[in-house]
């Protein structure tokens, strides 16, 4: 462990910047971080602070947990160029949906079939059973008769968004139908009306156009001679470090990051409807094929003794985050935990034996004993099943760079 290096020293002024942003409670919001509610997501101004703490505009930032891409997003929305790493096809839909830059052709393509919306919902007409979808088991859970409204409803806005050949126009679309059956479906007792459905969708895609043009004007307002651009992996960030795509913009100035936190079970893969019955809808609505199993999104069966299974896969994926750094890599993660009194310990042992040697830039300004930023967690869905004042309803802020860099 190495307090105050003499490498990080001189940026000890702006790492005030990742103290606030990681401090920050307010809710997840502006630019496109509202298009999907993705569990466990960290708020925008703690990777805010971090990009301002240790990188400028041109640089590459890395999420080797890409999740619903706020690190993409605040990236680009700063100037950085981004790559986002994730064994969620969902992620990488969400990342592509949230930092694509529309074209004007692109927006009206879209306003258009946001003002068909009335007419693509209607009970009387007929919708298109995505049968190859409903063989595989991806209406699991919304196959019965109390659903049949909205499934019917959700259906016929995926055929009118699949009549969209404008690439961009599609995405957001897609996503405007996603996170409308969110809404509708996920984490409530009760089931909407098709109407209030449908005036939820419009609502949404007027939203969501605003927003994704918020994010268009913040690009351009920046006047960078080359613009910047997101690049998001579908994979395993085991082994990533050799993939072109990744070889081509390493070592990155920063990789900053959240990754499944040991023993604290997310879903992170499925919808909780009626109460807590779990769908796998969000896949098939979004146009991608689903994992196996919720361990193969978590790092790791949490039942499994000592999280043996956990701190293994922790171990290659960042064993391959290492390869990715170079020596002036800053490697930045929010984690929480279970039992923090022996996991915490664990977690950094493995970053050790990974190659990368913990930095506590912040005892001057701290008041936390252990020299570590902590904080509590505001509205996580995680959280609210832990009990109250658990040590897992804190997140710490673990700042890393490669061994004896
Ligand atoms: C806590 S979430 C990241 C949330 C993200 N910070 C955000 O703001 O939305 C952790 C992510 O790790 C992904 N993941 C799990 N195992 C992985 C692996 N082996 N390689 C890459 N991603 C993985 C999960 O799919 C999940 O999206």
């Amino acid at each position: 462990m190495n307090d105050l290096s003499p490498d990080l020293v001189p940026k000890f002024g702006f790492s005030q910047r990742l103290i606030e942003g990681a401090r920050d409670q307010s809710r997840v919001k502006g630019l496109t971080h509202e298009f999907y509610r993705y569990p466990a997501r960290f708020s925008p101004s703690f990777v805010r602070g971090a990009i301002e703490a240790f990188t400028r505009p041109g640089d590459w930032v890395v999420d080797p947990f890409a999740g619903g891409g706020t690190t993409l997003v605040e990236a680009m929305a700063m100037g950085r160029n981004a790559l986002g790493i994730d064994i969620s096809s969902l992620s990488s839909f969400l990342c592509e949906a949230k930092t694509q830059i529309l074209s004007d052709q692109d927006v009206s393509t879209y306003e258009r079939w946001t003002e068909s919306i009335d007419e693509t919902i209607n009970m009387h007409a007929t919708s298109d059973h995505h049968e190859a979808y409903a063989d595989a088991g991806y209406y699991r859970n919304l196959d019965g008769p109390e659903f049949w409204r909205l499934r019917k409803a959700i259906e016929q806005a995926i055929s009118s968004v699949e009549r969209l050949h404008r690439q961009q126009a599609h995405v957001l679309a897609r996503c405007v139908v996603l996170k409308t059956a969110q809404w509708a479906l996920d984490s409530r007792k009760t089931r909407p009306s098709v109407k209030a459905f449908k005036a939820q969708m419009y609502k949404q895609a007027r939203l969501m156009l605003e927003a994704a043009l918020e994010f268009r004007d913040q690009i351009d307002g920046l006047n960078l001679a080359v613009p910047p651009r997101a690049i998001s992996l579908h994979r395993t960030t085991t082994g990533a470090e050799s993939e072109t795509a990744v070889t081509d913009i390493c070592p990155p100035k920063l990789i900053v990051t959240s990754p499944p936190y040991p023993g604290i079970h997310v879903l992170y893969h499925r919808w909780q409807v009626d109460g807590r019955k779990e769908a796998p809808a969000p896949f098939w609505i979004a146009g991608k094929l689903d994992g196996a199993g919720s361990s193969y999104y978590t790092l790791g069966d949490r039942k499994n003794p000592g999280l043996q299974s956990y701190f293994d896969n922790l171990k290659s994926t960042f064993t391959s985050v290492a390869a990715m750094a170079g020596d002036e890599t800053t490697i930045v993660q929010m984690v929480a935990f279970s039992k923090p009194d022996w996991q915490l310990p664990k977690y950094l042992e493995v970053m050790e034996e990974c190659g990368l040697e913990e930095h506590r830039l912040w005892d001057a300004q701290l008041d936390d004993e252990d020299g570590r930023l902590w904080r509590d967690v505001p509205n996580r869905r995680w959280h609210a099943q832990q009990k109250s004042h658990a040590p897992g309803a804190r997140e710490v802020v673990l700042v890393h760079r490669k061994s004896g860099a």
